[in-house]
């Protein structure tokens, strides 16, 4: 079947809106059509840095859609569901089976691949390979071939044009502060970077009661919002230490912390800021030789522990519906971070997103239903 898909050639933000041969799904595979796509700042990155990804590929990651067709073997949707699609995963390694498939061994290969496990690419334009299945989606394009495992089915009485950012941005957020690190009522937060993933936090943080939530960035439009949408201190990092400001207000501390900025200094704060027993979340990065040095005298004497996190530790299945339930209830309002912009502009949603005009940009494949 030919679709249009945006094809990406080369190390740029810039990627034509092509005609793309797509796959029949395979046994474990479902066909969706897309609706709208969020861009993610991994998307950005793969763009960008040569060697993430191969090429020709279609990037898109957050897609959301209806399913047209399954598979032989799928058993978990039909045609006419409303999915989400998400990070794909192997299914079968250790931390896949005990629950943790943001830590599958095979990540490198289903998310970043652009191929399927046995090789085949999922599209191809004019008889030339094209590489598909980014993320298990490729969603950039108004088709999509996703595994059972990566599309989930989600109620049909949301808005399934904004759905797709929960698929990665927002449940990475959401999820640190909810599943990962399991933030109490009455505890306190400090977010460090308040775009989609870091106020995802900030809303998560007040739906699981939060006493103090500490938002911090250097925009002041994301740090208003940010207080609109649940922070109960926000800080100016360009203008207060916010490590200062931190530590005068909570005396020794917040029992958690995240850091979405990937900027050194703002690292090391989001560190130091981490009271006795409390937990630092590490969420974004520059690159696979970015350190930051880490005080152990600090670290030791409050046990304060410092983790990785990759997409919340979400089991999609769970956790995407659960945040849509918080959405429709008015609870995780995150289409306040949402701007649309059509499939044929997508050049200047890119753009948006990597200069922080636009917070969350979601591309629409076809009319709103809005
Ligand atoms: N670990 C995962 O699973 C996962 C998933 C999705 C995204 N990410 C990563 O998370 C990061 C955040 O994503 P996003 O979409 O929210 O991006 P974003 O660029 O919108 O957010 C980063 C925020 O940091 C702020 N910032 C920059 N410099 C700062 C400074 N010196 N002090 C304070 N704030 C500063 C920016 O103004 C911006 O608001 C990205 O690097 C993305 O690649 C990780
Ligand atoms: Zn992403
Ligand atoms: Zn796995």
């Amino acid at each position: 079947m030919n679709m249009r898909a945006a094809v990406l050639r080369g190390q740029s933000l810039s990627m034509p809106i092509e005609c793309v041969a797509i796959d029949e799904p395979r046994a474990d595979e479902v066909l969706v059509r897309v609706v709208a796509t969020g861009i993610c700042h991994t998307d950005i990155k793969v763009a960008m840095v040569p060697g993430l990804s191969p090429r020709p590929i279609v990037l898109g990651h957050e897609g959301a859609g209806v399913v047209e067709k399954v598979g032989a073997n799928v058993r978990k949707l039909s045609v006419g569901d409303h999915v989400v699609l998400t990070f794909d995963s192997c299914g079968q390694c250790p931390t896949c089976v005990s629950g943790k498939p943001s830590y599958c061994y095979e990540v490198a290969a289903v998310c970043f691949g652009g191929k399927r496990l046995d090789g085949s690419t999922t599209l191809t334009c004019n008889h030339e390979a094209v590489h598909g299945n980014f993320f298990g989606q490729s969603s950039f394009a108004t088709h999509a071939i996703a595994n059972e495992r990566n599309a989930i089915r989600v109620r049909k009485d949301a808005p399934l044009e904004l759905l797709g950012p929960l698929g990665c941005g927002l449940q990475t957020g959401a999820g640190a502060v909810l599943n990962s690190l399991r933030l109490g009522a009455g505890q306190t937060i400090a977010v460090f970077g308040t775009g989609a993933v870091g106020l995802a936090a900030v809303m998560a943080a007040r739906i699981a009661g939060a006493s103090k939530i500490f938002a911090i960035d250097i925009a002041p439009e994301r740090l208003a919002l940010a207080g609109e949408l649940g922070a109960t201190h926000v800080i100016n990092g360009a203008h207060e230490d916010a490590l200062a400001a931190i530590l005068a207000q909570t005396g020794r501390g917040v029992d958690f912390s995240l850091d979405t900025t990937a900027v050194e200094a703002v690292t090391r704060q989001a560190i130091e800021c981490v009271g006795p027993l409390g937990t630092c979340g590490l969420i974004a990065n520059k690159g696979p030789t970015q350190t930051v040095p880490v005080n152990i005298l600090g670290a030791m004497l409050r046990g304060r522990s410092v983790r990785g996190i990759v997409q919340g530790d979400s089991v999609p299945d769970i956790f995407i519906p659960r945040l849509v339930d918080f959405f429709m209830e008015g609870r995780f309002p995150f289409d306040r971070l949402v701007r649309f912009y059509d499939f044929e502009a997508i050049d200047e949603a890119m753009h948006d997103a990597e200069t922080g005009a636009a917070i969350k940009p979601v591309l629409r494949m076809g009319p709103s239903t809005l």
